[in-house]
């Protein structure tokens, strides 16, 4: 459905050629959208902007959706949407069984890059962020229409392994019974000895060839210890309730054997050439080229990230690529983009986009961690929010916290104010949506029915519906530019305008039409928030 503020805007935007820059009305005696272009317009024109206005009034034909328009005060022209316009706007919402979204006119295969944890280590509260962001686009995109390829591309390959190895063996452990929090540690204990031992460290080293080379010892050694952290990261992401499964994993070791075929192609082409003894792809606008082939031979992450590219656009078709990772990658994917571009891995008509997020942080303002000062883990960090609320509560406010706020900001996690149900948190919307359903049960229960919404006489009905009919369109937006903190403002306006509409308008108190056409409202309320709240990826209860 068009949002009626966009119907209008269009209009408006034909007949004078330039944006009208329509804002709501500062007050309700103003209607409920202004525009200042006769203002602009009489400047360009040295012509008084009333007269400018008054004929721009004349030529708009907006008979069909708007009362008749007003001019005010210096030459403001002001709209006021016709309530019956309004009603059956609400009305066709309540009978398009996709709550009036709009579904994309060119659906699109779009791969999403998130959540990537790492072998043999916790997942971190980076994690928590990509986890939960890509969720929400994999939501919205799915929504809308398009085939979403989620792809976890799991740490699960490179040099650290050449040292975990070598601890494993020095210690003599079977990796097998490790819990994940235990080859967290035997991380730590590795890395530390790499640091401080150099005969370890040359083992460690010497390792990472021997055990990507394919030995068996090496290779049943790191098998353990995927097969250890895939489930753990499993039971994260059903605590987290999102969708990935093990069926969306293709780790950096999925794109193992196509690194020396793809470095072969660049090599053949001349778009790698060797310099300092490494393979190297120089792309414009970067100081150091990006490094295919390591002059020892190996391989590195950005090799794994082209190699990634290749198979996304030639095997999974994609049309979008987007990953989700720390703001601090930024750099590493804008230049391997510009090296796929320039290998032809990713073909102009392909869209790849990198979303950086910020950091979390504690109410001290420096970098999240835990009571015992260590770096937190994406488990302390659900453990602390509930300890403040129930399970489904304390989700919805982290999730609310970490995507209302524009990604790339980091975000302050104070786990008692994220899930308070007054002010712009996640609880408050689950709030409002489980009072309208209880107002809805209580019409069920005394068998009130009604059907389509006839009568919004009232100004704060008429913005709840106005609100009601912009959902499509913020949505379009939000799968467009990747910024669900637009749909997190927007519900939580919804939900502020709910509120007013309780205050101003009695429902079931009432009799007849007004009643059945308010309960109307209060469904498409309802269902709005639902689905709003489903495509953030938190639950909407029907009692809180
Ligand atoms: N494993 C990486 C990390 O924990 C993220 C991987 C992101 N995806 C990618 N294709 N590079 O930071």
């Amino acid at each position: 459905m068009q949002s009626l503020p966009a119907l209008l805007d269009a209009r408006l935007r034909a007949l004078t050629g330039v944006d009208p820059e329509m804002r709501p009305a500062t007050k309700p005696q103003f209607g409920h959208f202004q525009s200042n272009v006769a203002l602009r317009l009489a400047k360009q024109q040295g012509r008084p902007p009333r007269e400018v206005a008054a004929d721009l009034v004349a030529q708009l034909d907006v008979e069909d959706l708007c009362e008749p328009l007003e001019i005010a005060g210096p030459g403001f022209i002001n709209f006021r949407m016709r309530s019956d316009v309004l009603a059956r706007a609400v009305s066709s919402l309540l009978e398009d069984p996709n709550d009036g979204l709009n579904p994309a006119r060119f659906p699109q295969r779009v791969v999403i890059d998130y959540s990537a944890p790492n072998v043999a280590k916790q997942m971190h509260v980076g994690h928590l962020r990509t986890t939960i962001i890509g969720d929400c686009f994999n939501r919205v995109l799915s929504a809308l229409g398009n085939t979403v390829i989620a792809q976890n591309h799991i740490g699960d390959w490179g040099t650290q392994f050449g040292m975990l190895i070598e601890e494993v063996l020095d210690e003599g452990l079977d990796v097998r019974t490790l819990t994940l929090a235990d080859a967290d540690a035997l991380y730590k204990r590795a890395a530390a000895k790499f640091k401080s031992d150099e005969e370890f460290a040359a083992r460690a080293r010497a390792r990472v060839a021997t055990f990507q080379g394919g030995d068996e010892e090496s290779l049943a050694i790191w098998r353990g210890l995927v097969d250890i952290s895939k489930p753990a990261f499993n039971v994260a992401y059903e605590r987290l309730n999102v969708l990935l499964t093990d069926d969306d994993i293709a780790g950096e070791s999925t794109y193992n054997d196509d690194l020396p075929v793809l470095v072969k192609e660049l090599e053949d082409s001349g778009v790698a050439v060797v310099d300092n003894g490494a393979l190297c792809v120089f792309v414009d606008g970067f100081d150091a080229p990006l490094i295919v082939r390591k002059s020892d031979g190996g391989y590195g992450y950005a090799t794994t990230d082209l190699a990634a590219i290749r198979r996304r656009v030639r095997e999974l078709h994609a049309d979008r690529i987007i990953y989700v990772t720390d703001a601090r990658q930024a750099g590493h994917f804008a230049q391997v983009f510009a090296a796929a571009r320039k290998a032809g891995f990713l073909p102009d008509d392909v869209v790849a986009q990198h979303v950086g997020y910020g950091m979390v942080l504690g109410r001290d303002g420096k970098p999240f961690k835990t009571r015992d000062g260590s770096a937190a883990t994406l488990e302390s960090l659900l453990d602390a929010a509930e300890e403040q609320a129930a399970p489904n509560i304390a989700l919805a406010a982290i999730k609310y916290a970490d995507l209302s706020n524009g990604l790339q900001k980091d975000y302050t996690f104070d786990a008692e104010r994220m899930v308070q149900t007054t002010g712009d948190t996640g609880p408050y919307l689950q709030y409002a949506h489980a009072r309208v359903s209880q107002i809805l049960r209580k019409a069920e229960a005394e068998d009130i029915h009604f059907g389509a919404v006839t009568v919004l006489a009232d100004p704060v009905e008429q913005q709840l519906a106005l609100l009601l009919s912009r959902f499509g369109e913020v949505v379009d937006d939000v799968a467009q530019n990747l910024t669900p903190h637009k749909l997190c403002g927007y519900l939580y306006d919804l939900a502020g305008s709910l509120a007013s509409f309780y205050e101003a308008c009695p429902v079931l108190k009432l009799e007849g039409d007004v009643r059945a056409s308010r309960l109307a409202l209060c469904e498409a309320t309802r269902r709005v928030l639902a689905a709003g709240l489903s495509l953030l990826g938190i639950d909407a209860p029907a009692r809180m």
